[in-house]
């Protein structure tokens, strides 16, 4: 497993457009005296995700910000993978929500998919890879198993997080505590290996 350099001047470039990205990784990397800088910042464009798991289109995401900035790079890659959709919306879960990102619509679909299936088992999923400008890449991936619920209750989080019920509790994401939610949630596990296999002790 190979460690980041950490300590003051350490940058790292966060393979994202999205501001709220930034700020969500920059805060977990200050107490590692590290600077997160954004690929946007840094005019780097966004590569085609073209691979089939999540783990995959992490890897192509950190690899370009890596190449193209001759620093190292983290980039994620998460949805909802539902087991009676073999997996579906997985990897194109932004997807389903078109243009608009209309995550109504994305749940309706997804229970409408499934009909009366009584198997409503799903995961979120996040896939974490960071790269190195020499092409050297460590991956890891946090999942929270749970069940899909109709209809969505909550007004919290975003995205399917009113469709999901976390196993072992009652409320979905989107019903739950931000702070309850941020502390179990897939990113959440993917972060904390991350950074006990890069950070720590660095
Ligand atoms: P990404 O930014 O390309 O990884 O897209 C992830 C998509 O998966 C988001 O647009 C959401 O639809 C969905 N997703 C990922 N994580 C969560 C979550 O914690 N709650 C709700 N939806 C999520």
């Amino acid at each position: 497993m190979r460690r980041l350099d950490v300590g003051p001047g350490a940058r790292l470039v966060v393979a994202t457009h999205n501001p709220g990205k930034l700020v969500e990784i920059g805060a977990l990397l200050k107490p590692f005296g590290m600077d997160a800088v954004s690929a946007g910042e840094l005019d780097i464009p966004e590569p085609e995700e073209t691979g089939s798991t999540f783990v995959e289109n992490a890897v192509i995401k950190a690899l370009a910000s890596a190449v193209a900035s001759g620093l190292p790079a983290l980039a994620d890659d998460s949805g909802l993978a539902v087991e009676a959709l073999g997996g579906d919306p997985g990897i194109y879960s932004a997807r389903w929500a078109g243009p608009d990102k209309d995550f109504d619509m994305a749940m309706e679909t997804v229970n409408r998919l499934l009909g009366d299936n009584p198997d409503r088992r799903a995961a979120f999923v996040c896939a974490l890879a960071v790269a190195w400008p020499d092409g050297h890449v460590e991956t890891f991936e946090g999942t929270v198993d749970g069940t899909v619920c109709w209809p969505p209750r909550g007004g919290n989080g975003f995205g399917y997080d009113p469709f999901f019920v976390p196993e072992g509790f009652d409320e979905t994401f989107g019903e739950m505590e931000p702070a309850r939610k941020h502390e179990m949630s897939h990113r959440a596990r993917a972060f904390a290996l991350f950074v006990e296999a890069c950070l720590k002790g660095a």
